[in-house]
């Protein structure tokens, strides 16, 4: 088979470590470059001990023009002139930042503080396979959703395209993650010594980042935005989102089977068993999502769904899309559910 040779932009931060562990074992693909700015020069190992021995180079020195695909594993602003720059050379793009995810850069310079680098190159699919797959196949550039924007749209979006939710106000979704969900940089709240045996709330109500692009998405499928409480929490763990969406609707009785027209052909979507609640347990490490549902009266229901976020909620998502990209199978270099301990 012809190889795809693919650059990742951002190797040494935590999305772009696992998205190399998994390109490194994918059949179709061959590492053309990595990038580091701080790490140029070194392998990667040299980074992450269990990383594969490759050189690192700096965006300077790596011309998109060298390979066919890139992945953007940086933070937002530094993506979207990366992805305008790999675009012009006719290479495929993946960017798993939030330059990419929102429609309107206006909306974009509002929830970001920052005019928007490239709005010319707006908009761009956003990469939910299990959503919305149809703009995917062939696309040139794809936005990689929010890992916390994963977990609620998986969570909500097949109640709201059946017009099930009749509480416009609130939707309440209470959301937890672990610590990589803030990168690999250092900073103060994130040390051992401020999360270990604590469990703090951030950006609290309508105030976190990703709320914008969850609207967005429910938005397109008739759902007004405005309507969700949000409420993140930084978890005393590595890794891991679990979103509890509390929501209120025609008839629970209806619910699961809803959830199963859905999901029921979905590779990564495991629906637990009534009486069965997601956890972390049952992702982490996997490119899998879990959802449970549980009922509290005839029309009060509680979804929760449970997400790696540097895979499903990164990474291994990043990988479905690149597969639906160039029109291999969408599970190829993943593990599925029925070949994890968990399926
Ligand atoms: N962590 C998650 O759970 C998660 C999930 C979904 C999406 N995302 C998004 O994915 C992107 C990468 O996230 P991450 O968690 O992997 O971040 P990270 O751990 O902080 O890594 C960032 C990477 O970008 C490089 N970089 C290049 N220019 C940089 C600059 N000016 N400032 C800081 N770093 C720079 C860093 O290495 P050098 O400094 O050596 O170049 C590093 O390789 C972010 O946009 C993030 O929002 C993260």
């Amino acid at each position: 088979m012809q190889k795809i040779k693919v650059g990742v932009y951002g190797a040494t931060g935590y999305t772009g470590l696992e998205l190399v562990r998994l390109l490194e074992q994918h059949p179709a693909v061959e590492i053309g470059f990595l990038t580091s700015e701080s790490q140029a020069g070194r392998s990667l190992q040299s980074s992450w001990a269990q990383a594969p021995d490759v050189p690192l180079i700096s965006a300077s020195q790596a011309a998109s023009g060298m390979v066919d695909q890139v992945f953007l594993c940086l933070p937002h602003t530094q993506s979207a002139s990366q992805a305008a720059e790999a675009i012009r050379a006719g290479v495929k793009v993946i960017d798993l930042s939030a330059d990419l995810r929102l429609d309107d850069p206006a909306i974009y310079q509002t929830w970001y503080q920052v005019e928007h680098p490239e709005p010319d190159l707006l908009p761009v699919p956003y990469g939910l396979p299990e959503i919305d797959r149809s703009q995917l196949a062939g696309a040139q550039c794809i936005a990689n959703p929010g890992c916390y924007a994963t977990a609620v749209l998986l969570g909500l979006t097949p109640l709201v395209q059946k017009g099930w939710i009749t509480n416009t106000f609130p939707v309440i979704i209470d959301a937890k993650s672990g610590v990589t969900g803030a990168g690999r940089s250092p900073k103060q709240n994130l040390m051992f010594g401020e999360v270990y045996a604590n469990f703090s709330p951030y950006n609290i109500g309508r105030n976190h980042r990703h709320l914008a692009e969850i609207e967005q998405e429910l938005a397109r499928r008739g759902f007004p935005a405005g309507q969700i409480i949000f409420s993140p929490h930084l978890l005393p763990t590595d890794r891991g989102i679990l979103a509890a969406i509390y929501v209120q609707g025609q008839d629970n009785s209806n619910a699961r089977a809803i959830f199963e027209q859905q999901y029921h052909n979905e590779p990564f979507i495991r629906m637990l068993p009534a009486g069965e609640l997601a956890t972390l347990g049952h992702v982490v490490r996997t490119p899998l999502a879990a959802v449970s549902l549980t009922s509290v009266n005839e029309k009060f229901l509680i979804v929760m769904v449970a997400i790696d976020n540097l895979l499903k909620g990164a990474a291994s998502q990043a990988v479905q899309n690149f597969n639906l990209q160039w029109g291999l199978p969408e599970t190829t270099g993943l593990l599925t559910l029925g070949e994890t301990q968990y399926g």
